[in-house]
């Protein structure tokens, strides 16, 4: 078959992998790529068992992998062959000299960009898709125009929006795609190219075009205010602890009104993932970088508020257990960042875990995705920490369970078998506010939710 346009990504990850099926699966004339220096991830998304976990990806991947969907490991060869290349690698934070902790590591990105120049014979579009600080497609350009010959690059901002766990549904019904382009007349042509692959399932209205920068930067500020409610409302959490008011009440009160809206309103331990942290940090770089220290301040606060409400669980879970968890079995229900993924990446819940080891409890972790990937973030501790999928085996003998994740399977388990398997007094710590709080007091639970109050049996003076 005679494909209509060919498209390679570079970085086959929770961004690359889950973006190419959807332009593969909505566009079936054009031939989709995906590339990666990982050849066990490649393996992975050619077999039965692929390397990420997202609801509805294995019906799309089944559709498109051989027909017009490929993963391959040859970089070079793929490189040459396509004229569109979106580059999904991965930014962290760096872990080394200046900016540390802070600033974006673009090592990966610079060394695909001269991947990209070495291997280019011919004129190409390369799209950035990762999330990059404000001004990187300049330095990217800076490499790219070291090309010989006729051999021209146009480079374009298309941050991507998806949130893991809806990724299919993100993907096929986006809130927006944004575009960012030179305005000069080769970056709108590139600009248009890129419009029409997503025209092809994006009504228009929702395709927004900008300046380059204007896109770069609104990745990070769209992930900064999403990050920002999460802190917001988990800082009024702490408050209704010591009033008495309850957060979900709050929320619902202040989300109905129309300029704040409801979404991303629900007290909890705080975000993971591996973007909000990562890249409110590069903003706060950023700002500080151009002179801006109070409005790196004001953004580096909700990273703080993060913290400190983590910090707040644990040291709830430890008063609560009259000051000591030494020898104590504390069950942990969802280890994954968030539900519908299996994604561990700066998930609260290896803080959390950590913490209560150092505080000699003994930890029983169980998630329904997310037990591979625990188990290698807690590797240096591996005899510590026992991994049991099935929550009913895991919560069995322990003294107390904590909700790390918000899996819809929680808020189903049966509360009454549980606690007749737990050591009394049963202490439940609803870091997601998932579970009937009442009900599970009722059953005999000694329950503690996040910003509300406490519902327990116990007629003791307890530390704050
Ligand atoms: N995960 C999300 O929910 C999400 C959402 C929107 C944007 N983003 C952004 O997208 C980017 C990718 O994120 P991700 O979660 O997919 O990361 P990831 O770590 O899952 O995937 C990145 C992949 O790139 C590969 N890679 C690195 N250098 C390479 C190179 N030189 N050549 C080929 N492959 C290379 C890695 O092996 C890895 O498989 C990041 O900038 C992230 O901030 C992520």
């Amino acid at each position: 078959m005679k494909f209509q346009k060919k498209i390679l990504c570079i970085g086959a990850g929770y961004v690359g992998g889950p973006s190419m099926a959807m332009i593969a699966y909505k566009c079936p004339d054009y031939k989709v790529t995906v590339v990666d220096i990982n050849d066990e991830r490649i393996n992975r998304w050619n077999s039965n068992e692929l390397p990420i976990y997202e609801p509805g990806l294995d019906k799309i991947i089944k559709k498109t992998r051989g027909k017009n969907l490929f993963f391959s490991k040859d970089i070079e060869k793929q490189i040459k062959e396509n004229d569109i290349i979106f580059v999904s690698v991965n930014t962290p934070t760096k872990t080394f000299g200046t900016g540390a902790g802070m600033a974006a590591d673009l090592q990966y990105w610079e060394k695909t960009a001269r991947q990209i120049l070495e291997n280019s014979q011919s004129s190409k579009i390369v799209i950035e898709k990762s999330t990059l600080p404000v001004k990187t497609a300049a330095a990217m350009e800076k490499i790219l125009m070291l090309a010989k010959g006729k051999v021209k690059f146009d480079v374009l901002s298309n941050p991507e929006f998806l949130a893991e766990g809806t990724a299919v549904k993100d993907l096929e019904n986006p809130d927006r795609v944004l575009i960012g382009s030179h305005e000069t007349k080769s970056g709108w042509r590139a600009r248009q190219t890129l419009v029409e692959i997503y025209a092809r399932w994006v009504p228009q209205e929702k395709i927004i075009t900008s300046n380059i920068w204007s896109a770069e930067l609104s990745k990070l500020v769209a992930n900064a205010f999403l990050a920002q409610r999460v802190s917001s409302i988990n800082s009024i959490s702490a408050l209704c602890e010591k009033t008495d008011a309850d957060i979900s009440e709050v929320a619902k009160a202040v989300g109905m009104d129309s300029r704040v809206g409801s979404k991303f309103l629900n007290a909890g331990i705080g975000f993971g993932g591996s973007c909000f942290k990562k890249d409110i940090l590069n903003l706060v770089y950023l700002c500080s970088y151009y002179g801006l220290q109070e409005v790196a301040d004001y953004w580096e606060s909700v990273v703080k508020i993060n913290e400190y409400q983590q910090d707040r669980f644990i040291n709830n879970i430890l008063g609560s257990m009259f000051n000591t968890l030494a020898g104590k079995k504390i069950c942990i229900l969802g280890f994954a960042f968030k539900a519908n993924t299996g994604d561990t990446r700066e998930s609260p819940a290896i803080y959390i875990t950590r913490k209560l080891l150092s505080e000699h409890a003994e930890v029983i972790i169980s998630d329904p995705q997310a037990l591979k990937n625990a188990a290698i973030d807690l590797e240096d501790v591996k005899g510590s920490v026992k991994y049991v999928q099935d929550p009913y085996r895991a919560a069995s003998g322990c003294h107390a369970i904590a909700i790390l994740t918000d899996w819809d399977l929680y808020r189903k388990l049966d509360f009454r078998k549980i606690f007749k398997l737990m050591v009394k007094p049963a202490f439940l710590f609803d870091g997601r506010n998932v579970i009937d709080h009442k009900k599970c007091f009722n059953i005999g639970f000694n329950v503690y939710p996040i910003g509300k109050p406490a519902l327990s049996h116990l007629n003791i003076i307890q530390n704050d």
